[in-house]
């Protein structure tokens, strides 16, 4: 069979990232412009500054892409672009693109869902084993996907309110951390101890979580502490918060392996990087006897590689768009 590259294109946030993708599972180059610098000063995402910064980098991006692979357009055999969900302005930017290249070049245009491309990103590691269970932990989403075959997805539940990976960054900002504060927590809570007594979210029969009441609380504990003249222990506060989040998010998984008989499991998203979950997962696996998957960092944070990676199995789903397609912000994975 005739190798297939595909060209992947990802926006939806504040990454302008472009990627080839031979036959959905190598990689032949990547090319992603981050914007966290620009974005630190407000400590998280500004939408249409994102946007802006999109228009600026994505021709740039394009052109480094094609040139590093040493390939140009006529090489390429299909446009994979994320269309939601994420920011609407940031998602436009990349869409236009994809249709003007899918339109000039006469390639099909596949629609790629973001939370699919977290999942794919493991393709670009190893072959994925069904039936799978991906837990995709970003600063956007917190949601248990089961999967039995290649593109068809069943969503077991996702979070009712905030993201796991924002509700990190945010107790950070309390904490005194940079955005964005996920990493750096993670590191301090190396040098604490589990002494603060959180809430533990509400316990149900259900795949769903919810971190706000746990994240309110952290805040509120911050703000009595310095009402009171208390030093908060920063580290201790790390610590207590991610054992609660990531115990959460454990005991769930193990339900769901539990119902399901899932054979592999896949640790995605941003906050696939966090070193305590990484840690609680591999125990669980472990004990349950079930592949555990963590695809390396840099495809665990946005890019335009894993798009690539989940644009070939769309496309082999039949899954072709027209120029009609639009950005979605909040899109279910179907
Ligand atoms: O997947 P991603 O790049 O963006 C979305 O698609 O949402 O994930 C970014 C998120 C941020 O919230 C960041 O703080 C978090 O991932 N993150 C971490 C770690 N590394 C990144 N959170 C906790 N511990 C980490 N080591
Ligand atoms: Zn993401």
């Amino acid at each position: 069979m005739k190798d297939m590259y595909i060209l992947g294109i990802e926006s939806s946030c504040d990454e302008t990232s472009f990627s080839i993708i031979k036959n959905g599972r190598e990689e032949i180059s990547t090319v992603i412009s981050s914007q966290i610098d620009i974005h630190k000063d407000y400590g998280g995402v500004v939408p249409e500054i994102a946007s802006r910064n999109h228009v600026k980098n994505v021709t740039i991006v394009l052109e480094e892409c094609l040139s590093k692979a040493n390939m140009t357009m006529d090489d390429i055999d299909g446009i994979a672009v994320t269309y939601g969900p994420g920011l609407i302005g940031s998602l436009l930017v990349g869409l236009v693109a994809a249709k003007t290249l899918s339109f000039i070049y006469n390639k099909p245009l596949i629609p790629v869902n973001h939370i699919a491309g977290h999942i794919y990103a493991n393709s670009l590691v190893e072959e994925l084993k069904f039936p799978l269970l991906a837990v995709v932990v970003s600063g956007g989403h917190t949601e248990l996907i089961m999967m039995e075959e290649h593109y068809k997805f069943k969503k077991l539940g996702s979070t009712l309110d905030d993201a796991i990976g924002e509700c990190y960054d945010k107790v950070a900002r309390v904490i005194g951390l940079e955005y964005p504060g996920g990493p750096k927590l993670d590191k301090l809570a190396k040098e604490g101890k589990y002494t603060y007594n959180l809430p533990i979210p509400k316990q149900d029969n259900s795949y769903d979580f919810s971190f706000s009441g746990l994240k309110s609380a952290v805040i509120n504990l911050a703000h009595n502490e310095e009402q009171r003249g208390n030093e908060l222990r920063k580290a201790d506060l790390a610590m207590s918060f991610q054992k609660v989040a990531v115990q959460e998010i454990i005991n769930k998984t193990e339900k769901a392996i539990k119902d399901f008989n899932i054979e592999n499991v896949i640790v995605a998203g941003g906050v696939a990087a966090n070193s305590f979950i990484r840690e609680e997962m591999n125990n669980l696996c472990g004990k349950l006897n079930v592949k555990l998957s963590i695809p390396p960092m840099k495809y665990c944070t946005d890019n335009g590689a894993m798009i690539g990676a989940a644009g070939y199995f769309a496309y082999k789903d039949g899954r072709i768009a027209d120029l009609q397609l639009n950005a979605i912000s909040q899109d279910e994975l179907v």
